[in-house]
């Protein structure tokens, strides 16, 4: 059981930056899901603190022990790799028996262990079976196993849905949740699906080309995005580009005067970021204030729980509106081209 610390921690590679001056602490039993696109260096993150690669700058902390430069197999991390391979040629119990034998534990205790930690995720009838006579979700759930078996300080997950389709993705997440948070275990899940960060993690760490973007809870990071990239990255976002105008007034590119909070950013905002689901169709109510702005419809897309209107502003920006499909009829009777009105309050502007 332990904190980890990464304080101002580098890895270069020739002349470029993996992982650039990066400095997190993630408590006891926390779990933490580092997001980001496909190279932002998550991967060589997580192998840092496992000491399977070498950071070329600053220190890495298990609780007050300075772990930098001790070897991996001192370092008592449990570790799921993005692909997860399994060794094809080893039964699912070998499998999970591997790290033990490797800590030379003996083999009646590492058959208790291996017994255990099947139970933990529910597969205590396939210990014999070879990893090609099992599903998707049951060979993740063994490459769990395999990582909780050793009873790991940290526990490291690298994409571990990945392979997964949609549907296991969300019951196999929902099992590491359980599993880690009955076990206490400070873990840190890799992803590059924002959803999949929003719906597992306690915190979630933004990262772009190497660099910390935001840290924050899933609803700090959606309801109060850092700038451009995070409000890109989680969520969909419509920008507002304009001008602040001070006291929580802001131009956009038509010269028409938008409301927000002026108290939820300390500089001048340079956009104005408003969620497809905080928007309403119609006037605005009078009596509070409001933004509201006239457009046309240009796209109507049916997504299930919801439909996406796409408005052309007449300001000549285009945002995307999501309705609720609850109420049969009433998305029904939008067309395309026709003219809207919309309106959202100050609060759902979310300056950036
Ligand atoms: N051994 C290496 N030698 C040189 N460059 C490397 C090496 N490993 C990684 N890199 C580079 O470091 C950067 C970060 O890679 P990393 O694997 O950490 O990304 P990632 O965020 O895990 O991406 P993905 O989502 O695709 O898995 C990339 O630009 C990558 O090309
Ligand atoms: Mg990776």
């Amino acid at each position: 059981m332990a904190t980890i610390t990464l304080e101002r921690v580098d890895k270069k590679y020739g002349a470029g930056f993996a992982v650039d001056g990066l400095s997190l602490r993630i408590e006891q039993g926390e779990l933490v899901a580092l997001v980001g696109p496909s190279g932002c260096g998550k991967t060589t993150t997580l192998r840092m603190i496992a000491g399977l690669t070498e950071a070329s700058d600053g220190v890495i902390r298990f609780d007050d022990r300075d772990v930098t430069n001790l070897p991996t197999y001192r370092r008592n991390t449990g570790i799921v790799f993005q692909g997860y391979a399994l060794f094809p040629h080893m039964t699912v119990a070998d499998n999970i028996a591997f790290g033990l034998q490797m800590r030379r534990i003996k083999r009646p205790d590492a058959a208790s262990l291996v017994r255990e930690a099947l139970a933990l995720v529910q597969l205590e009838d396939y210990a014999e079976r070879y990893p090609r006579q099992l599903s998707g979700g049951q060979q993740q759930r063994v490459a769990l196993a395999r990582a909780i078996v050793i009873k790991p300080d940290v526990l490291l997950l690298d994409e571990p849905l990945s392979a997964l389709d949609a549907k296991l993705r969300v019951e196999v997440r929902t099992e590491i949740r359980r599993l880690q948070s009955s076990l206490n275990l400070t873990t840190i899940f890799v992803t590059h699906d924002q959803e999949e960060a929003v719906g597992i993690a306690d915190r979630i760490v933004v990262m772009n080309a190497g660099k910390v973007e935001q840290v924050g809870t899933p609803r700090d990071v959606y309801e109060r995005p850092a700038n451009r990239f995070v409000a890109n990255f989680i969520g969909l976002s419509n920008f507002i580009t304009g001008r602040d105008e001070g006291g929580g007034y802001f131009r956009n590119q038509a010269g028409q005067l938008l409301r927000f909070e002026a108290d939820r950013i300390s500089g001048p905002a340079e956009a104005l970021v408003v969620r497809p689901e905080m928007i309403e169709l119609g006037a605005a109510p009078s009596g509070s204030p409001h933004n509201e702005l006239e457009g046309t419809i240009d796209t109507i897309t049916y997504l299930g729980a919801v439909t996406d209107l796409e408005l052309l502003l007449d300001s000549g920006e285009r945002v995307h509106v999501h309705r609720s499909n609850r109420t049969p009829g009433y998305v029904e009777q939008f067309r395309r081209g026709e003219k809207l009105t919309v309106h959202w309050p100050p609060s759902a502007s979310l300056p950036i």
